[in-house]
């Protein structure tokens, strides 16, 4: 396995919109090998989420998760993503809610800002052994699932935010907002 380097927002691998992967294509050495790197790099920049076009890969398919340690007392709120690694993502919202909360991302190091999502959704994928898998996620793994998905697009949390006022380096966010820091996406 190895460290990929990620994008930084401004390379164009960003903003292109990612094709998705063909059923026959997702057990090849090159697809595997990719979904393995972006779990071992997502963990060694300690994120939460990672999109293939965050390391210069222009396919549909996103790793996620976040296990919170029990003796971390600033983690302990958050709850925990868990590990997945989806293909072809389809985001569908329930219901009409949104919620408006922090978000970060490795492309974009540095800084958080408030992003209106849905609170709920229902997500239909591949998995990376190519079976069909539909789920529901809520909250903060909502929140990280359509983050990444629109990575996918070429989106960036930043186009998400209805206004920039709440955009915030991280050194400010941890004087003025005294939230606890979001993780990377
Ligand atoms: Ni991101």
């Amino acid at each position: 396995m190895s460290i990929l380097k990620v994008a930084r927002m401004g390379h164009p691998a960003l903003r292109a919109r990612a094709r998705p992967i063909e059923p026959g294509e997702i057990k090849s050495p090159r697809v595997q090998q990719l979904i393995d790197d972006m779990f071992e790099t997502m963990r060694e920049y300690q994120g939460v989420g990672l999109a293939a076009p965050q390391v210069h890969q222009g396919l549909r398919v996103f790793v996620a998760g976040f296990a919170s340690s029990p003796d971390d007392d600033e983690h302990e709120e958050r709850e925990r993503v868990p590990l997945m690694a989806l293909i072809n993502p389809e985001i569908t919202p329930v219901g009409t809610a949104l919620a408006e909360d922090w978000e970060g991302c490795l492309s974009i190091p540095d800084l958080r800002g408030k992003v209106s999502r849905a609170t709920e959704i229902k997500v239909k994928a591949l998995d990376r052994r190519g079976r069909k898998v539909e789920l529901r996620a809520k909250n903060f793994t909502a929140r990280v699932i359509q983050h990444e998905t629109d990575h996918l697009d070429g989106v960036l949390f930043l186009d998400r935010m209805k206004s920039l006022e709440t955009l915030t380096f991280l050194d400010e966010f941890g004087r003025y907002w005294h939230a606890r820091d979001v993780p990377e996406e």
